[in-house]
């Protein structure tokens, strides 16, 4: 097989703007909306907020904002979205992709519950707009996140914490992130087919991958509190009959650990902890290029994920 092809990601104009954006939901379709949604319940302690109109279901930990928006379907991706805490953070998103000639709508009340206040930023809003392959992308303001870093982190992930993106196009997906929404390239594959993007102090809160085919999810992932919660969630998992489809491990890229497993729609999802922290203001920080061999993704034992294959066919 040919040597793979070194590729480098470039960041573009935009890249840093945002310092303090997470992201916040996601919209899945599911075959089996009820089977899916008590999946949520039992294994990541979720609640169900409320019902969404045309028969989908709002889930999260109960106070604050929610997580996950279920509706029944053909499983796929419907939307993700990400919260701006930045001065001027969603006004500027919003006048850069109208700069660039994408697509602004005003985000649905709906979307956002905006009837719970925050006392300091007032009501939610935000923008819809579509990524590169035509998913729903959102963006919006605070929103309430006291359901978050509860108590009781032994029965719940901490809070949603990172979504990786399938693409056949990553230059074009990190061009996107980078150089109009706001992202920064914390590392990337030395073949240019996986980067890790940054917009607060994780190492990254997405991250796109080549997987041969435009959009849709890879996987998403939620924190847990740390290593203790990490070893007691392994056997969690297992006690809740769920099969582990990789990992327990740690990644080189984020340095976090990792144990995946997939949703009854077969949505991968990763539990992880110990993610590397950035700290822009006060260390300048090179773009790592890793090589693309399984051992990057997993320095334990270099076995890759059953989904994945790296551009040199391992
Ligand atoms: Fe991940």
């Amino acid at each position: 097989m040919d040597k793979p092809q070194r590729v480098v990601l470039r960041e573009r104009d935009a890249a840093g703007t945002l310092t303090r954006t997470a992201v916040s939901h996601i919209g899945l379709s599911v075959p089996d909306l009820a089977s899916t949604a008590q999946f949520y319940r039992r294994v990541l302690g979720m609640v169900v907020h409320r019902a969404l109109p045309g028969g989908g279901l709002r889930l999260g930990w109960g106070r604050g904002h929610h997580v996950l928006d279920l509706v029944e379907g053909e499983a796929g991706l419907r939307f993700y979205a990400f919260e701006v805490r930045d001065g001027n953070g969603v006004d500027g998103i919003a006048a850069r992709l109208a700069a660039a000639g994408h697509p602004v709508g005003e985000l649905d009340a709906g979307q956002l519950d905006a009837g719970q206040l925050n006392a300091v930023a007032g009501p939610a809003r935000g923008i819809t707009t579509i990524d590169p392959h035509g998913t729903e992308v959102q963006f919006h303001t605070t929103v309430e996140r006291d359901g978050e870093t509860a108590a009781d982190t032994g029965r719940r992930p901490i809070k949603y914490q990172h979504i990786t993106l399938g693409t056949d196009d990553v230059e074009t997906m990190v061009g996107f992130f980078t150089g109009v929404v706001g992202f920064r390239i914390s590392d990337q594959l030395d073949d240019g087919r996986f980067a890790w993007l940054r917009s607060d102090r994780d190492h990254h809160t997405l991250a796109v991958v080549d997987v041969g085919r435009g959009g849709g999810l890879d996987h998403y992932s939620y924190d847990l509190a740390g290593w203790a919660d990490f070893k007691a969630w392994c056997d969690r998992l297992t006690d809740e009959d769920v099969d582990v489809t990789w990992g327990p491990g740690r990644h080189g890229p984020g340095n976090n650990l990792f144990v995946f497993f997939d949703d009854p729609a077969g949505n991968h999802v990763e539990l992880s902890a110990e993610m590397e922290k950035f700290h822009d203001d006060r260390v300048t920080y090179v773009p790592r290029r890793w090589k693309p061999v399984p051992n990057t993704v997993n320095l334990w034992g270099g076995q890759l994920a059953s989904w994945r294959r790296t551009s040199e066919g391992k």
